[in-house]
Protein backbone atom coordinates (compact mmCIF):
# COMPACT_ATOMS: atom_id res chain seq x y z
CA UNK A 1 0.00 0.00 0.00
CA UNK A 2 1.44 3.12 -0.97
CA UNK A 3 1.05 6.70 1.13
CA UNK A 4 1.89 10.00 -0.71
CA UNK A 5 1.55 8.62 -4.33
CA UNK A 6 -2.19 6.81 -6.02
CA UNK A 7 -2.04 5.41 -9.32
CA UNK A 8 -5.96 4.64 -9.15
CA UNK A 9 -8.00 4.24 -12.17
CA UNK A 10 -10.43 7.11 -13.08
CA UNK A 11 -14.15 6.56 -13.07
CA UNK A 12 -15.62 7.91 -16.87
CA UNK A 13 -17.82 10.84 -14.78
CA UNK A 14 -13.99 12.25 -12.93
CA UNK A 15 -12.49 11.96 -16.74
CA UNK A 16 -15.39 13.69 -18.59
CA UNK A 17 -15.44 16.37 -16.21
CA UNK A 18 -11.91 16.83 -16.40
CA UNK A 19 -11.89 17.25 -19.79
CA UNK A 20 -14.96 19.93 -20.00
CA UNK A 21 -12.84 21.85 -17.47
CA UNK A 22 -9.59 21.34 -19.37
CA UNK A 23 -11.41 23.49 -22.05
CA UNK A 24 -10.59 26.81 -20.34
CA UNK A 25 -7.33 27.65 -17.81
CA UNK A 26 -6.32 25.37 -15.53
CA UNK A 27 -4.32 26.32 -12.57
CA UNK A 28 -0.73 25.44 -11.89
CA UNK A 29 -0.57 25.71 -8.22
CA UNK A 30 -3.34 24.95 -5.48
CA UNK A 31 -2.50 26.03 -2.13
CA UNK A 32 -4.66 23.49 1.12
CA UNK A 33 -5.88 24.86 4.71
CA UNK A 34 -6.57 21.15 5.37
CA UNK A 35 -8.74 22.16 8.77
CA UNK A 36 -11.23 20.59 10.47
CA UNK A 37 -9.76 16.90 11.58
CA UNK A 38 -10.52 17.22 14.53
CA UNK A 39 -13.80 17.66 14.51
CA UNK A 40 -14.13 15.36 11.85
CA UNK A 41 -12.60 12.66 14.79
CA UNK A 42 -15.52 14.06 17.21
CA UNK A 43 -18.39 13.64 14.47
CA UNK A 44 -17.39 10.20 14.17
CA UNK A 45 -16.41 9.37 17.60
CA UNK A 46 -12.94 8.68 16.39
CA UNK A 47 -9.60 9.58 18.68
CA UNK A 48 -7.85 13.17 17.11
CA UNK A 49 -4.87 10.83 15.83
CA UNK A 50 -7.27 9.37 13.75
CA UNK A 51 -8.37 11.66 12.73
CA UNK A 52 -5.24 13.64 11.38
CA UNK A 53 -4.58 9.82 10.60
CA UNK A 54 -7.58 10.32 8.03
CA UNK A 55 -6.69 13.56 6.79
CA UNK A 56 -3.47 12.58 5.57
CA UNK A 57 -5.32 9.77 3.39
CA UNK A 58 -7.34 12.78 1.95
CA UNK A 59 -4.21 14.93 1.13
CA UNK A 60 -2.52 11.87 -0.86
CA UNK A 61 -6.20 11.19 -2.60
CA UNK A 62 -6.37 15.06 -3.11
CA UNK A 63 -2.38 14.89 -4.92
CA UNK A 64 -4.11 12.75 -7.43
CA UNK A 65 -6.91 14.64 -8.70
CA UNK A 66 -4.71 17.30 -8.91
CA UNK A 67 -1.96 15.75 -11.08
CA UNK A 68 -4.79 14.27 -12.84
CA UNK A 69 -6.01 17.06 -13.85
CA UNK A 70 -3.25 18.94 -14.84
CA UNK A 71 -2.40 21.37 -11.67
CA UNK A 72 1.30 20.73 -10.98
CA UNK A 73 2.24 22.25 -7.82
CA UNK A 74 0.41 22.00 -4.28
CA UNK A 75 0.84 23.36 -1.15
CA UNK A 76 -0.56 22.51 2.27
CA UNK A 77 -0.61 23.24 5.64
CA UNK A 78 0.51 20.38 7.60
CA UNK A 79 1.52 22.53 11.06
CA UNK A 80 1.37 25.57 12.11
CA UNK A 81 3.64 26.78 14.77
CA UNK A 82 0.40 27.69 16.52
CA UNK A 83 0.17 24.13 16.50
CA UNK A 84 3.03 23.09 19.15
CA UNK A 85 1.04 25.44 21.31
CA UNK A 86 -1.87 22.12 21.36
CA UNK A 87 -1.63 19.62 24.06
CA UNK A 88 1.66 17.60 24.63
CA UNK A 89 -0.01 14.59 23.50
CA UNK A 90 -1.34 15.76 20.06
CA UNK A 91 1.72 17.95 19.17
CA UNK A 92 3.67 14.37 19.20
CA UNK A 93 1.08 12.57 17.73
CA UNK A 94 1.57 14.55 14.58
CA UNK A 95 5.21 14.73 14.87
CA UNK A 96 5.01 10.76 14.73
CA UNK A 97 2.39 10.94 11.94
CA UNK A 98 5.14 12.92 10.16
CA UNK A 99 8.19 10.80 11.03
CA UNK A 100 5.86 8.03 9.80
CA UNK A 101 4.71 9.64 6.43
CA UNK A 102 8.22 11.26 5.61
CA UNK A 103 10.08 7.61 6.14
CA UNK A 104 7.25 6.04 4.05
CA UNK A 105 7.88 8.90 1.16
CA UNK A 106 11.76 7.88 1.08
CA UNK A 107 10.73 4.29 0.64
CA UNK A 108 8.26 5.35 -2.22
CA UNK A 109 11.52 7.18 -4.30
CA UNK A 110 10.94 5.30 -8.00
CA UNK A 111 7.12 6.35 -7.93
CA UNK A 112 8.49 9.61 -6.73
CA UNK A 113 10.98 9.63 -9.77
CA UNK A 114 8.60 8.26 -12.34
CA UNK A 115 6.22 11.38 -11.33
CA UNK A 116 8.71 13.37 -11.46
CA UNK A 117 7.94 15.28 -8.05
CA UNK A 118 9.91 17.16 -5.77
CA UNK A 119 8.80 17.53 -2.53
CA UNK A 120 9.50 20.59 -0.27
CA UNK A 121 8.94 21.19 2.98
CA UNK A 122 8.68 25.32 3.97
CA UNK A 123 8.92 26.57 7.45
CA UNK A 124 11.41 27.15 10.17
CA UNK A 125 12.63 23.32 10.65
CA UNK A 126 14.94 24.23 13.44
CA UNK A 127 11.53 24.47 15.47
CA UNK A 128 11.25 20.45 14.55
CA UNK A 129 12.84 17.15 16.36
CA UNK A 130 16.03 16.77 15.22
CA UNK A 131 15.38 12.99 13.34
CA UNK A 132 12.36 14.87 11.61
CA UNK A 133 14.79 17.96 10.36
CA UNK A 134 17.01 14.93 8.98
CA UNK A 135 14.31 13.26 7.54
CA UNK A 136 12.43 16.09 5.39
CA UNK A 137 15.76 17.01 4.61
CA UNK A 138 16.65 13.30 3.20
CA UNK A 139 13.02 13.60 1.46
CA UNK A 140 14.14 17.26 0.18
CA UNK A 141 17.21 16.13 -1.15
CA UNK A 142 16.32 12.49 -2.56
CA UNK A 143 13.56 14.66 -4.87
CA UNK A 144 15.13 18.07 -5.58
CA UNK A 145 16.50 17.30 -9.38
CA UNK A 146 12.70 15.89 -9.78
CA UNK A 147 11.00 18.42 -11.79
CA UNK A 148 7.17 17.59 -13.25
CA UNK A 149 5.29 18.69 -10.19
CA UNK A 150 6.22 20.15 -6.68
CA UNK A 151 4.51 19.28 -3.21
CA UNK A 152 5.31 21.94 -0.71
CA UNK A 153 4.00 20.65 2.97
CA UNK A 154 4.01 24.02 5.25
CA UNK A 155 5.55 22.45 8.47
CA UNK A 156 6.63 24.92 11.64
CA UNK A 157 5.47 27.41 9.46
CA UNK A 158 3.38 30.75 9.41
CA UNK A 159 3.11 33.61 6.91
CA UNK A 160 4.78 35.98 9.65
CA UNK A 161 7.51 34.42 10.64
CA UNK A 162 8.37 33.62 6.94
CA UNK A 163 7.77 37.14 5.91
CA UNK A 164 10.30 37.78 9.25
CA UNK A 165 12.95 35.45 8.02
CA UNK A 166 13.13 37.16 4.84
CA UNK A 167 13.66 40.58 6.69
CA UNK A 168 16.73 39.02 8.71
CA UNK A 169 18.48 37.96 5.14
CA UNK A 170 17.73 41.36 3.93
CA UNK A 171 18.62 43.15 6.37
CA UNK A 172 22.18 40.79 6.68
CA UNK A 173 22.94 41.28 3.09
CA UNK A 174 22.83 44.84 3.67
CA UNK A 175 24.66 44.60 6.84
CA UNK A 176 27.66 42.98 4.33
CA UNK A 177 26.93 45.47 1.68
CA UNK A 178 25.68 43.21 -0.74
CA UNK A 179 22.95 45.74 -1.56
CA UNK A 180 21.53 48.84 -0.72
CA UNK A 181 18.19 49.65 1.18
CA UNK A 182 17.24 51.18 -1.77
CA UNK A 183 17.71 47.85 -3.58
CA UNK A 184 15.06 46.35 -1.27
CA UNK A 185 11.86 46.03 -3.30
CA UNK A 186 8.64 43.34 -3.39
CA UNK A 187 10.49 41.25 -5.89
CA UNK A 188 13.85 40.91 -4.23
CA UNK A 189 11.60 40.21 -0.29
CA UNK A 190 9.64 37.16 -2.83
CA UNK A 191 12.72 35.94 -3.70
CA UNK A 192 13.72 35.52 0.16
CA UNK A 193 10.91 34.14 0.93
CA UNK A 194 10.55 29.99 1.62
CA UNK A 195 8.17 30.18 -1.69
CA UNK A 196 10.90 31.93 -3.15
CA UNK A 197 10.69 28.74 -6.04
CA UNK A 198 7.80 28.52 -6.75
CA UNK A 199 4.43 30.65 -8.67
CA UNK A 200 1.92 31.99 -5.97
CA UNK A 201 -1.11 29.93 -5.78
CA UNK A 202 -3.87 30.15 -8.48
CA UNK A 203 -6.04 29.06 -5.95
CA UNK A 204 -6.49 28.66 -2.64
CA UNK A 205 -8.84 25.51 -0.35
CA UNK A 206 -9.60 25.94 3.41
CA UNK A 207 -11.99 23.43 4.68
CA UNK A 208 -14.41 23.48 7.42
CA UNK A 209 -16.04 26.40 7.34
CA UNK A 210 -13.48 29.12 8.53
CA UNK A 211 -13.18 31.97 6.78
CA UNK A 212 -9.85 33.19 7.95
CA UNK A 213 -5.91 32.59 6.14
CA UNK A 214 -5.13 31.60 9.89
CA UNK A 215 -0.96 33.41 8.61
CA UNK A 216 -0.82 30.74 5.57
CA UNK A 217 0.64 32.00 2.36
CA UNK A 218 -0.10 36.02 3.48
CA UNK A 219 2.07 37.59 1.12
CA UNK A 220 1.93 34.79 -2.08
CA UNK A 221 -2.14 34.84 -1.87
CA UNK A 222 -2.61 38.78 -2.87
CA UNK A 223 -4.13 37.55 -6.53
CA UNK A 224 -5.15 33.67 -5.25
CA UNK A 225 -8.71 32.91 -5.97
CA UNK A 226 -10.09 31.63 -2.11
CA UNK A 227 -12.42 28.75 -2.01
CA UNK A 228 -13.79 28.79 1.67
CA UNK A 229 -15.58 24.53 1.73
CA UNK A 230 -18.05 24.06 4.73
CA UNK A 231 -16.62 20.30 4.84
CA UNK A 232 -14.31 19.12 6.95
CA UNK A 233 -10.79 17.90 5.44
CA UNK A 234 -11.59 13.90 5.68
CA UNK A 235 -14.50 15.11 3.95
CA UNK A 236 -13.02 17.11 1.08
CA UNK A 237 -14.12 15.38 -2.23
CA UNK A 238 -13.14 15.65 -5.71
CA UNK A 239 -16.06 17.66 -6.72
CA UNK A 240 -15.05 20.38 -4.18
CA UNK A 241 -12.03 20.66 -5.93
CA UNK A 242 -13.75 20.99 -9.21
CA UNK A 243 -15.71 23.90 -7.86
CA UNK A 244 -12.97 25.61 -7.09
CA UNK A 245 -11.49 25.20 -10.44
CA UNK A 246 -14.81 26.65 -12.24
CA UNK A 247 -14.71 29.72 -9.87
CA UNK A 248 -10.70 29.95 -10.29
CA UNK A 249 -12.10 29.62 -14.73
CA UNK A 250 -14.97 32.00 -13.76
CA UNK A 251 -13.19 35.14 -12.34
CA UNK A 252 -9.65 34.23 -14.70
CA UNK A 253 -9.53 37.64 -16.77
CA UNK A 254 -10.52 39.97 -13.82
CA UNK A 255 -7.72 38.27 -11.66
CA UNK A 256 -5.14 38.40 -15.02
CA UNK A 257 -5.50 42.18 -15.60
CA UNK A 258 -5.52 42.44 -11.37
CA UNK A 259 -1.89 40.58 -11.80
CA UNK A 260 -0.84 42.58 -14.99
CA UNK A 261 -1.88 46.02 -13.70
CA UNK A 262 0.61 45.50 -10.70
CA UNK A 263 3.40 44.05 -12.82
CA UNK A 264 3.15 47.61 -14.47
CA UNK A 265 3.00 49.64 -11.71
CA UNK A 266 6.10 47.53 -10.14
CA UNK A 267 8.18 47.96 -13.11
CA UNK A 268 6.92 51.50 -13.55
CA UNK A 269 8.40 52.64 -9.43
CA UNK A 270 11.30 50.26 -9.91
CA UNK A 271 12.21 52.66 -13.22
CA UNK A 272 11.53 55.45 -10.93
CA UNK A 273 13.50 54.56 -7.92
CA UNK A 274 16.50 53.71 -10.33
CA UNK A 275 16.16 57.44 -11.99
CA UNK A 276 16.55 58.94 -8.26
CA UNK A 277 19.30 56.34 -7.33
CA UNK A 278 21.16 57.41 -10.50
CA UNK A 279 20.52 60.94 -10.25
CA UNK A 280 22.08 61.34 -6.47
CA UNK A 281 24.91 58.79 -7.20
CA UNK A 282 25.76 60.92 -10.03
CA UNK A 283 25.19 63.91 -7.45
CA UNK A 284 22.33 65.62 -10.17
CA UNK A 285 20.08 68.13 -9.41
CA UNK A 286 16.38 67.94 -11.27
CA UNK A 287 17.60 70.83 -13.50
CA UNK A 288 20.86 68.82 -14.51
CA UNK A 289 19.45 65.91 -16.53
CA UNK A 290 20.84 62.43 -16.34
CA UNK A 291 20.77 60.24 -19.70
CA UNK A 292 18.89 56.41 -20.60
CA UNK A 293 22.06 55.01 -20.64
CA UNK A 294 23.46 56.55 -17.26
CA UNK A 295 20.14 54.84 -15.72
CA UNK A 296 19.96 51.69 -18.23
CA UNK A 297 23.74 51.32 -16.22
CA UNK A 298 22.42 52.04 -12.54
CA UNK A 299 19.97 48.92 -13.18
CA UNK A 300 22.28 46.91 -14.77
CA UNK A 301 24.36 47.36 -11.34
CA UNK A 302 21.33 46.96 -9.12
CA UNK A 303 20.56 43.56 -10.95
CA UNK A 304 24.11 42.43 -10.24
CA UNK A 305 24.08 43.34 -6.44
CA UNK A 306 20.53 41.54 -6.44
CA UNK A 307 21.67 38.69 -7.84
CA UNK A 308 24.89 38.44 -5.88
CA UNK A 309 22.92 39.00 -2.78
CA UNK A 310 20.59 36.08 -3.89
CA UNK A 311 22.97 33.61 -4.28
CA UNK A 312 24.34 34.25 -0.81
CA UNK A 313 20.63 33.79 0.29
CA UNK A 314 20.61 30.41 -1.16
CA UNK A 315 23.69 29.06 -1.01
CA UNK A 316 23.08 29.75 2.95
CA UNK A 317 20.33 27.35 2.61
CA UNK A 318 21.82 24.69 1.06
CA UNK A 319 24.52 24.48 3.74
CA UNK A 320 21.33 23.89 5.86
CA UNK A 321 20.11 21.11 3.66
CA UNK A 322 23.85 19.39 3.24
CA UNK A 323 24.21 19.35 6.74
CA UNK A 324 22.63 16.44 6.31
CA UNK A 325 23.54 15.25 2.59
CA UNK A 326 25.59 12.22 4.09
CA UNK A 327 22.25 10.36 4.54
CA UNK A 328 20.50 10.22 1.21
CA UNK A 329 21.53 7.00 -1.57
C1 LIG B 1 -6.14 21.02 10.98
O1 LIG B 1 -7.25 20.39 11.57
C2 LIG B 1 -5.12 20.03 10.63
C3 LIG B 1 -3.88 19.96 11.18
C4 LIG B 1 -3.37 20.88 12.22
C5 LIG B 1 -2.95 18.91 10.76
C6 LIG B 1 -3.03 18.62 9.30
C7 LIG B 1 -2.21 17.46 9.01
C8 LIG B 1 -2.54 16.51 8.14
C9 LIG B 1 -3.76 16.51 7.32
C10 LIG B 1 -1.61 15.40 7.95
C11 LIG B 1 -0.49 15.83 7.07
C12 LIG B 1 0.73 15.15 7.45
C13 LIG B 1 1.86 15.19 6.74
C14 LIG B 1 2.99 14.41 7.21
C15 LIG B 1 2.00 15.98 5.50
P1 LIG B 1 -7.50 20.73 13.11
O2 LIG B 1 -6.59 19.86 13.92
O3 LIG B 1 -7.32 22.21 13.31
O4 LIG B 1 -8.98 20.30 13.35
P2 LIG B 1 -10.15 21.24 13.92
O5 LIG B 1 -10.16 22.47 13.08
O6 LIG B 1 -11.39 20.41 13.72
O7 LIG B 1 -9.84 21.51 15.35
MG1 LIG C 1 -8.54 23.87 12.96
Amino acid sequence: MTTWIRESEQSWIHKFCQAVLKTGPIPKHVAFIMDGNRRFASKRSIDRAQGHLMGFDKLAETLEWCNNIGISEVTVYAFSIENFKRSKEEVDGLMELARLKFTKLMEEKELLNKHGVCIRVLGNLSLLPHDIQQIVADAMNMTKNNNRAVLNVCFAYTAREEICSAMRDIAEGVDLGLIRESDISESVMEKCLYTRKSPHPDILVRTSGEVRLSDFLLWQTTYSCLSFVRVLWPEFSIWHLYAGILQYQRNYQVIQNAIQDNKVKREMSQRQSDVECCRVELLKTEEESITQHQVNEYSMQREKRIKTFLGHVEQKREQLLSKFEERVT
